[in-house]
């Protein structure tokens, strides 16, 4: 289940959990996040391509796009048997920024985002359906576990795709990582 749990960002030990899918979307409003449910059809197949997943949810990607004209938008699939998990998972799990705002949109499995914003913490844990935009210099981290699933479409506005400016912080290593939250 879609849940939020907010830190202050120096006491990890201090998680307030809110699981009302309504109060998520407001606290996370209030960071100008924004999180909506959407539409989702039946599974796709683990080793499903991304173009199927696109085909899938073609009218997805047509409604946000007539939003806000991506220039790229791609998917990304990860199952425990990839072979670069954990390269990977070290580097979402390193505090970064984009110059673009992030869009994803998680069509299979679940992810955290750990939104670093006024001295506070935002560990969203999201779930097929969720609809995420994360605007552009957020302060953030991600962590899909050891053994992670999922299927994300990823928007993006450059052509460039993924590009992240890292902090230099090790702030996550403070924080329950994925497995753990979902213990
Ligand atoms: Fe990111």
């Amino acid at each position: 289940m879609t849940q939020l749990t907010i830190y202050p960002d120096d006491q990890p030990e201090q998680g307030q959990k809110i699981t009302n899918y309504s109060d998520i979307a407001s606290a996370l409003a209030n960071i100008g996040v924004l999180l909506e449910k959407w539409e989702t059809g039946q599974a796709l197949a683990k080793e499903a391509s991304s173009e199927e997943v696109m085909q899938a949810y073609d009218e997805a990607i047509k409604k946000l796009n007539e939003k806000y004209n991506f220039k790229t938008i791609d998917v990304i699939s990860l199952n425990p048997d990839h072979p670069d998990i954990a390269v990977m998972r070290q580097k979402f799990l390193a505090e970064h920024t984009h110059a673009d705002f992030e869009v994803r949109f998680f069509v299979e499995g679940s992810g955290i985002f750990y939104l670093h914003v006024d001295g506070k913490v935002y560990a969203t844990l999201c779930e097929k359906g969720d609809l995420i935009s994360v605007p552009a210099n957020t302060t953030h981290w991600f962590d899909m576990g050891t053994a992670p699933y999922l299927k994300c479409i990823r928007f993006f506005t450059t052509d460039e795709g993924w590009v992240g400016n890292f902090t230099g912080s090790e702030i996550a290593r403070n924080f329950p990582d994925f497995d753990t939250l979902t213990a």
